[in-house]
C-alpha cells in the first residue's frame, strides 16, 4: 500500500522495515514516529487535517494487519517434538543454561539427612521417604488410635478442605510415622524370607504449634522400623545408642522412661547424655545433664494386624525423631526456626 503524503509515505517505509527485525510484532504499534505523526494533526492547517488523519489511519490498520497475520503464523508453527534429540548444531546463546551452582548451597538439614542415611545404611536399614499429604486413616486409624480418641488431638494437625474417599479431610501429616503402615505391608513378604523389616523414613512433618526458639511449625522426622522373629526393646535401645554415638562421634550414656503412645506398647521417651557437657549441665541441657530426644517403643500387635503381620509370630520395635533437633544440638545452634527462615547468612555458615 502506498501514500500521498510524503511523510506518511517515508514512515510507512521505515516501519515496514523495522518490523521484519522485531522479535515482539505488536511492538510496532506502540512506535513512537507513528504516534508524532498524530501528534501532528492539530498543527496541520484545517483543510489538510482530514485527509492526514485518515491515512495515518490507514497506515495504522495495515500495520495492525501485519501483526495479526505474525501471530497466525506463529500459532500455526508444528509443535516441537520434545523427544528429538539433543542438537549439537544449536548456537551455544540459545541452548537451555544452569544458573552457576557457586550461587546456592545445601541446606545443612539436607546434608546431615545425608550423613544419617549413610549411618543407618551401613546398620543395614533402607529408606523410604515419607509424603507431605496424607489421610485420616495412615495418620490416625492404622496406627491404633481409635475414633475421637484424645491423643488424636495431640498432634495439632493441619487438615484440608478437601477430603478423601471416605469424607475425611486429608492432613498434613503431623508425623512420619504415617508411613508405617505402607512400609510394613510393603515389606511384610521379606519376613517369610526370613529377612527383617529394616526402614528409616525422613520426611517433612507439619504441626499447628506455638512457635518459640524450640518449637516450628514444619520441621523433619526420621522415623525408624524395624520387624523381625524375637525383636525386643533391648535391640532398640542399642540400635538407637549406636546410630546417636556415631553421629555425635562420641561415647553417650541413653535412658529410657515410660510413655504413651497409642501405636507402640511398651511406649518410651528416649533420653541421652547431653553430648556437649557430658551430664556436667549446660545450657544446651538445661543444666539436667539428659535431652530428651525421641519417642519410641514396641510397635503394637494391632498396628502389626493391619498390616497383615501375624504379631504372635513377629515383633517390632519404631522410633520417630526430630532431625532438625538433632541438628539443633550437633552445632549449638540457639532458635529451631533458622532452619526454615532462609536467612543466607545462618546458611551460608554450612557451606
Ligand atoms: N510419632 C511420634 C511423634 O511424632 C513419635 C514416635 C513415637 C514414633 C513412638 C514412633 C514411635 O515410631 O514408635 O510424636
Amino acid at each position: 500500500m502506498s501514500y500521498q503524503n510524503s511523510k506518511v509515505q517515508e514512515t510507512a517505509e521505515l516501519l515496514k522495515s523495522r518490523f521484519a527485525e522485531l522479535e515482539n510484532k505488536p511492538e510496532i504499534l506502540k512506535a513512537t514516529e507513528l504516534r508524532a505523526l498524530y501528534g501532528e494533526i492539530p498543527t496541520l492547517p484545517a483543510e489538510q487535517r482530514g485527509a492526514f488523519g485518515k491515512e495515518l489511519n490507514q497506515l495504522r490498520a495495515e500495520l495492525q494487519r501485519m501483526v495479526d497475520e505474525a501471530g497466525d503464523q506463529a500459532e500455526a508453527l508444528p509443535p516441537i517434538d520434545v523427544t528429538a534429540p539433543f542438537d549439537v548444531n544449536t548456537p551455544s546463546n540459545t541452548r537451555p543454561s544452569l544458573l552457576p551452582s557457586t550461587n546456592g548451597t545445601k541446606h545443612p538439614l539436607m546434608t546431615e539427612l545425608g550423613l544419617v542415611l549413610d549411618i543407618f545404611y551401613r546398620m543395614g536399614f533402607n529408606a523410604v521417604e515419607s509424603r507431605e499429604i496424607d489421610d485420616d486413616y495412615h495418620m490416625f486409624g492404622a496406627l491404633n488410635f481409635p475414633e475421637g480418641h484424645p491423643a488424636r488431638d495431640d498432634y495439632d494437625t493441619f487438615m484440608t478442605h478437601e477430603t478423601d474417599a471416605n469424607g475425611k479431610p486429608l492432613i498434613a501429616p503431623a508425623h512420619t510415622s504415617t508411613m508405617q503402615n505402607r512400609v510394613l505391608k510393603k515389606y511384610a513378604e521379606q519376613l517369610d524370607k526370613g529377612e527383617a523389616i529394616a526402614c528409616l523414613i525422613p520426611g517433612r512433618v507439619f504441626r499447628n504449634e506455638d512457635l518459640d526458639a524450640r518449637h516450628e511449625h514444619t520441621f523433619y522426622q526420621l522415623e525408624g522400623v524395624y520387624v523381625g522373629r524375637g525383636v525386643h526393646a533391648g535391640m532398640l535401645i542399642a540400635t538407637l545408642k549406636t546410630f546417636l554415638q556415631e553421629y555425635y562421634g562420641k561415647e553417650l550414656d541413653v535412658k529410657t522412661q515410660p510413655f504413651y503412645f497409642p501405636f507402640t506398647e511398651p511406649s518410651f521417651e528416649f533420653a541421652l547424655s547431653c553430648p556437649f557437657c557430658d551430664k556436667k549441665g549446660c545450657n544446651v541441657c538445661s543444666y539436667s545433664g539428659w535431652i530428651e530426644l525421641l519417642g519410641c517403643g514396641m510397635i503394637h500387635p494391632n498396628v502389626l494386624r493391619e498390616a497383615g503381620i501375624n504379631p504372635e509370630e513377629y515383633t517390632g520395635f519404631a522410633w520417630g525423631c526430630g532431625l532438625d533437633r538433632l541438628v539443633l544440638m550437633k552445632y549449638n545452634i540457639e532458635d529451631i526456626r533458622h532452619f526454615e527462615s532462609a536467612k543466607l547468612d545462618f546458611l551460608r555458615q554450612f557451606s
